[in-house]
């Protein structure tokens, strides 16, 4: 195997595994030999992405866990340490999107849903990837943004406020640690048809179809697309990046 693609050895773990971007990057990092440890709220779920990785059973951990509860992530980077010593990659995957909602018509409950998920969950699984990294003196977190993260997103201001908030938590951990050899990146993805999409506002093909002519590209990304550039960011080759956020957008934010 191409040593840039190669992850043998190495220990990755990834929430938010029983779907979209969660599964098929497990399915990709277990493919070029990286031990894992994953997890979901959706046991079944999570149960079928175990089964497709091409993994032996003492390579792959995978647990229930709620991003937004602090004791479940920190029990996912204790049992990274315990089975595997180490943890060389985080990646904050887990996320939720909401309803299409006019800003002025967003509530507490959207919003302290999308601060719990998708910045809290973020940050706590951060700060733990980084407590293992820092004893070991190297670790690579990539963080789940999105457009919404580096842009406005029409009808998803709560969604949009996470979102630029993880850009944050991860340009500021990429300054704060790189002397400790610890790199934070976060990718930005255009819409992709996974389940987030199956959401009040985004799950109609005349939707999808709408979402697809506001891109260049005039389609959405697939999936896989995005997960394969996820794969080229984790590469061991890609040292010296950290602290960006790349958009991956079939050209969305050159526009
Ligand atoms: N698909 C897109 O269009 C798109 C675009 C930009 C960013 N993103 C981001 O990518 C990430 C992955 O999304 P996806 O598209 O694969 O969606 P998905 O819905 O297919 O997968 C998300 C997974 O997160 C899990 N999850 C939800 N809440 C959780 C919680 N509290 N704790 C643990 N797990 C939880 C779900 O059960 C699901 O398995 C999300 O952070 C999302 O915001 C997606």
């Amino acid at each position: 195997m191409d040593s840039l693609l190669n992850f043998s050895g190495q220990v990755a773990m990834i929430t938010g595994a029983a779907s979209g971007f969660g599964r098929l990057l497990s399915q990709g990092l277990a493919a070029r030999g990286c031990n894992l440890v994953i997890s979901d709220i959706n046991r079944e779920e999570l149960d079928k992405t175990v089964s497709s990785l091409q993994l032996g059973e003492n390579q792959v951990i995978s647990m229930l866990c709620d991003v937004s509860e602090e004791d479940q992530v920190k029990a996912m980077v204790d049992a990274a340490m315990e089975k595997f010593g180490r943890l060389d990659i985080g990646v904050n995957n887990a996320g939720i999107a909401h309803a299409l909602t006019p800003l002025h018509k967003i509530d507490q409950g959207i919003m302290d849903k999308q601060m719990a998920v998708n910045v809290n969950g973020v940050l706590y699984g951060m700060k733990y990837q980084i407590e293992a990294m820092l004893k070991q003196g190297s670790g690579h977190i990539l963080n789940l943004s999105s457009m919404a993260g580096i842009g406005g997103a029409p009808k998803g201001a709560a969604y949009a406020a996470a979102k630029h908030a993880v850009v944050g938590l991860t340009r500021t951990a990429a300054v704060e640690y790189a002397k400790k050899g610890i790199r934070a990146n976060a990718i930005c993805p255009f819409y992709s048809p996974t389940n987030i999409l199956a959401v009040d506002g985004f799950d109609s093909p005349e939707n999808q179809q709408r979402l697809a002519q506001g891109s260049p590209m005039r389609r959405l990304g697939a999936p896989q697309e995005i997960v394969n550039t996820m794969i080229l960011i984790l590469s061991p080759g890609n040292s010296y990046m950290s602290g960006q956020t790349i958009a991956i957008d079939g050209a969305v934010s050159a526009w």
